[in-house]
């Protein structure tokens, strides 16, 4: 068996992780927001206010931070003002980019903020700039956040709803550079700043405006909208109009590789996937340096508002509706994703998986016999709870073997909880068939363990379904810890966290 060998030092605390950093996403698209988690009043499934009951408290399980709403593509051909009043006379519309289906509209800015609401999630409202107007865009800020009188306040309480809701986060477009509108970086940086403009701070609700941003390491994207925000270190400067830059990364199984459905792939193919998790890093590097040198004081916020694996779907289904299964494979890109995500914690503001609910990387699958499955990514997300809002440790990795060419065998990270009265560890193996013995050196602070738990399938491709709802669950993991010195032996293709209590 290998040994990788890591220190991290307890007392030397680095950047706070936003609980932001494991936030969601849900578009229409597919079976995500209907047949997910809009059921409708009348369902047989239990529902409150037509939102399955089930989908809401196995997210909340999660404390699941903030969701992003209506889309990806779909936001850019999103109306509001369809999705409002009676839902019988709402109009109706062609979902072009997933499955030219028909939209009804059922689900809306009511039903999305009240999605919010029973979640305990914060709302990531994501606007038009494709198709709409600036002032659609304006107004439904109006609409959601003015308190007081003003016409779209008078409309929203016309719909039954008298006061504000609270909407901290606020896209401005969305793949700007394709199904956003096909624009150049310098078009796309001038209509950032004109709709930000006119998206506005009513009352006390104070937006974060996300400017769309690049795919994946397109740092052209990035830094025209960083020059185009003006001297951001030149003395007294208006507020920037706006305060997040969005990327978008997704993991196939690599570069002329071919994507199989995720339940069927070769040792060539898990490797690949591998790499090209790890890879986000490299990624994220390259958009901190561009905005470092713009922004030394980080005044601007990165934020990867869709992130995940992309398979192709299931036999049998929609090709337009990305409906696909998830493994231990998937579970391990998304823990590779957050020990990333936590490493760049001082730039890295937010994240959103793409996404929620039966679409790409889901955490939960559902199907309308009232079944709900939850994933083996669902169990990271729930196994890595105690970062919300911690500080990040370094976790130095000195001995590390490698599993395959670019993909070492480990994958950690830690952090201080607020108190500073606990500490979390997650420790993946991403060799496919060596188990391998970790020993953390832990210093600066007495620790004890308190929970370990660990999280893996008979092989990568395991997953679960309806029939075998726990084929993938969190089992308890054998710890040694004596002197300062852990031991764990991790499976093969398994996710590991650690808790622990610091005198
Ligand atoms: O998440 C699915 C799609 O992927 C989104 O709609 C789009 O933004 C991206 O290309």
């Amino acid at each position: 068996m290998t040994t990788a060998r890591a220190v991290i030092d307890l007392d030397v605390p680095g950047d706070v992780i936003s609980r932001h950093l494991y936030g969601h996403f849900a578009e229409h698209l597919g079976r995500c927001i209907y047949d997910g988690f809009w059921v409708g009043e009348d369902s047989a499934i239990p529902n409150v206010r037509g939102i399955r009951s089930d989908v809401v408290e196995a997210l909340r399980a999660l404390g699941i931070p903030n969701l992003r709403w209506p889309g990806g593509c779909f936001a850019d051909d999103y109306h509001w003002r369809d999705g409002i009043g009676p839902r019988e006379q709402r109009p109706q519309m062609v979902n072009s980019h997933w499955g030219d289906i028909v939209e009804n509209n059922h689900f809306g800015t009511h039903e999305f903020m009240d999605l919010c609401d029973l979640l305990g999630a914060d709302a990531y409202v994501n606007g038009n700039v494709g198709s709409g107007t600036v002032r659609e865009m304006s107004e439904w800020v109006e609409y959601l956040t003015r308190d007081g009188d003003s016409p779209m306040a008078r409309l929203r309480r016309e719909n039954g709803r008298d006061e504000p809701w609270r909407v901290p986060f606020w896209g401005i477009g969305n793949e700007a550079w394709g199904c956003g509108g096909n624009m150049t970086p310098e078009q796309y940086a001038a209509e950032a700043r004109r709709y930000g403009t006119y998206c506005r701070n009513h009352g006390g609700n104070e937006l974060y405006r996300i400017a769309a941003g690049a795919s994946d390491d397109d740092v052209k994207w990035t830094r025209t909208l960083m020059e185009s925000l003006g001297c951001l270190t030149c003395g007294q400067q208006p507020a920037p109009v706006f305060q997040g830059i969005s990327f978008h990364y997704y993991t196939h199984a690599g570069p002329g590789i071919a994507s199989e459905p995720a339940t069927a792939f070769t040792t060539e193919q898990y490797y690949g996937t591998m790499r090209k998790a790890l890879d986000v890093e490299r990624v994220i590097r390259r958009h901190e340096a561009v905005m470092d040198s713009y922004d030394p004081d980080r005044r601007i916020g990165l934020v990867l508002d869709e992130w995940g694996t992309w398979w192709n779907v299931e036999p049998g289904t929609n090709p337009g509706f990305l409906f696909q299964q998830n493994t231990v494979r998937d579970a391990l890109v998304a823990s590779v994703h957050f020990d990333a995500f936590h490493r760049h914690a001082g730039r890295l503001k937010m994240a959103n998986i793409a996404q929620t609910l039966n679409v790409l990387q889901a955490m939960i699958l559902t199907d309308d016999s009232g079944a709900m499955v939850l994933t083996p990514t669902y169990h990271v997300f729930e196994m890595n709870r105690g970062h919300h809002d911690a500080t990040a440790l370094a976790a130095h990795v000195l001995d590390a073997p490698a599993a395959d060419d670019g993909v070492p065998a480990v994958s950690m990270s830690a952090s201080l909880s607020p108190s500073g009265d606990t500490a979390l560890l997650s420790l993946s193996n991403l060799s496919i068939d060596e188990p391998l013995e970790v020993r953390v050196d832990l210093r600066g602070r007495a620790a004890t363990v308190t929970r370990a738990r660990v999280l893996t399938g008979t092989d990568a491709t395991a997953h679960n379904s309806a029939a075998a709802p726990d084929a993938v669950a969190p089992a308890v993991l054998e710890t040694a810890l004596e002197a300062g010195a852990l031991s764990v032996t991790l499976p093969p293709h398994s996710f590991a966290t650690v808790e622990l209590a610091l005198a």
